[in-house]
């Protein structure tokens, strides 16, 4: 295997950062989107693609056909297609950790053609793929369960829950799914309360089967299942884990496993998607995967002009750095989607929410944006006034999803037309009589489509987010699949906790000092 640890050449330092600097300063900072429209009449077919599932709409943002140019010039120097190749060959890239990034192998099929030396994964995938949906066929064909309640937190959490949500037209009814991540205990009470030991399932999903608040709630999880005169763990609990000694450890020996080389936040098509599985079946779950795949497939292949996940990944590189544009909002027009920008704050910020390049030295340029948002039309009548008025400049993106999975007469179309409406309006912008009623326009939008929200378009959508933050990061020349960050608040609250109870405050700043006073 090559090691490619080591960054050919900062992006900052090549020839098209340049280009792109001087392209900026002499008009693409102020770059109208209006005009552009309404001068060019193949801009929407330029900026627009569909790719498996997945239809983009690009064409209302501040870019042009020569600043896309140049990111694509960036991204070759940068070299990003000897990156993406090593993502795709199995190479150790992430190289903090010494491990291979291989998410996407977890939704190859059975007979996919991959280096030889993957082999034995792929293998291991599907013998692994085919147990765990066995085992969720089963859960479901299980009456006495009617809850199954997932602990876990970060990726172990935010992707089988997302997912859950967004599929949940295709869930059998009958059956509840909790999730519970969050070390307060009112979470976890809050769902025992409802709850009967012979009735529940309780899923613990942890990569490391150490993370302190899944290990607390765990426990918390198992002493009331005992207390309540529960006795049969190996039907009542089950782990989703690489650790597999520690499940055992614990008491568990239903456990479904995966492997160091799938990162928390990329893990939702491992074992830990069994919540999801037992949501919809097996061969939804399949089907999710496949949808995921044939982005993979397209990723992989296609050229850096028609890769849509590329495409978008380099014009976050174009706004965080040129435009100098701070956040990006996501607005899922879909109920169904409205935990979609808490999973993609973990996708994005965990992964490229980085200081230094692969080399450890400071970047001088900015990395990932804060991603945030909610779902339309409720996002409108609470934050969209700072879109459109506000100071900053927030790019917007839109997913809408054509067919409803319901037949309740006249929302879908209500619901469109907003999603429709609200990229005009951050467009065209209005002007008044000055002053308060002025709307700037030129805010910038993305339109991302699906035709039907189901298991397969789900899976492109993710798959075309995980590569779209890989570009990003392998344009910054930073390490995409490490998380040093979560390491030392970890550590200080271990220090803290046995303080609150015995005051000890030696050594701490005066204010951490205080705080521990207060709430000891
Ligand atoms: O603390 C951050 C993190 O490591 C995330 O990256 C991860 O998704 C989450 O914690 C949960 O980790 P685990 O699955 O090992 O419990």
């Amino acid at each position: 295997m090559t090691k490619t640890t080591t960054l050919p050449i900062r992006a900052d330092q090549t020839l098209a950062w340049a280009t792109l600097r001087q392209h900026h300063a002499q008009g693409a900072a102020d770059f109208d989107v209006r005009e552009a429209l309404a001068g060019d009449a193949g801009r929407v077919a330029h900026f627009s693609q569909q790719i498996p599932h997945v239809f983009a709409d690009l064409s209302k943002n501040r870019i042009d056909a020569a600043a896309e140019r140049l990111l694509f010039a960036l991204a070759r120097e940068t070299g990003f297609d000897a990156r993406r190749a090593a993502l795709f060959a199995g190479e150790p890239i992430n190289s903090t950790e010494h491990r291979q990034v291989l998410h996407w192998l977890l939704r190859a099929p059975r007979d996919a053609a991959v280096p030889r030396a993957l082999r034995a994964d792929l293998d291991a995938v599907h013998a692994t793929l085919d147990a765990m949906l066995a085992y969720a066929e089963q859960v479901r064909a299980d009456h006495e369960i009617t809850d199954v309640v997932n602990i876990g937190i970060g990726g172990s959490d935010l992707g089988p829950q997302m997912a859950t949500l967004a599929l949940d037209a295709f869930a059998a009814p009958g059956r509840r799914l909790h999730f519970v991540s969050n070390v307060d205990g009112h979470e976890l009470a809050g769902v025992l309360r409802r709850l009967r030991p012979r009735n529940t399932l309780f899923l613990v999903a942890s990569k490391t089967f150490t993370t302190a608040e899944t290990m607390t709630n765990a426990r918390s999880a198992r002493r009331w299942f005992e207390a309540q005169g529960g006795s049969d763990i190996a039907r009542h609990f089950a782990a989703l884990t690489t650790n597999v000694e520690a499940a055992r450890d614990f008491g568990i020996t239903t456990t479904f496993g995966f492997w160091d080389w799938v990162g928390g936040r990329y893990s939702l098509w491992s074992a830990i998607g069994l919540p999801i599985a037992i949501a919809i079946g097996a061969g939804a779950f399949r089907e999710l995967l496949a949808g995921a795949h044939a982005v993979d497939e397209h990723f992989r292949s296609a050229p850096l002009e028609s890769n849509l996940p590329a495409r978008l990944g380099l014009l976050d590189v174009w706004y965080r750095n040129f435009h100098g544009f701070t956040s990006r909002c996501v607005a899922p027009y879909h109920q169904g989607l409205r935990r979609l920008p808490a999973y993609l704050q973990q996708l994005e910020m965990e992964s490229n929410g980085k200081r230094v390049d692969l080399n450890g030295d400071a970047l001088p340029f900015a990395t990932s944006p804060v991603v945030w948002g909610e779902p339309g039309t409720n996002g409108q009548h609470a934050f969209f006034q700072q879109l459109h008025q506000g100071t900053d400049v927030v790019p917007l993106e839109f997913i809408a999803v054509r067919e409803a999975a319901h037949k309740l007469d006249g929302h879908q179309p209500k619901l469109l037309a907003n999603a429709i409406a609200q990229a005009q309006a951050l467009l065209q912008g209005q002007a008044d009589t000055g002053g308060h009623k002025d709307f700037p326009g030129n805010r910038p939008s993305s339109f991302l489509v699906l035709e039907r929200l189901e298991p397969a378009s789900l899976g492109a959508l993710i798959a075309l987010y995980e590569h779209r933050v890989f570009t990003s990061g392998a344009v910054w020349g930073i390490n995409s699949f490490d998380q040093w960050g979560v390491e030392l608040g970890k550590v200080l609250a271990k220090d803290i906790e046995p303080r609150l109870a015995s005051g000890d405050v030696a050594g701490l700043d005066p204010s951490t000092a205080a705080l521990v006073r207060r709430l000891g």
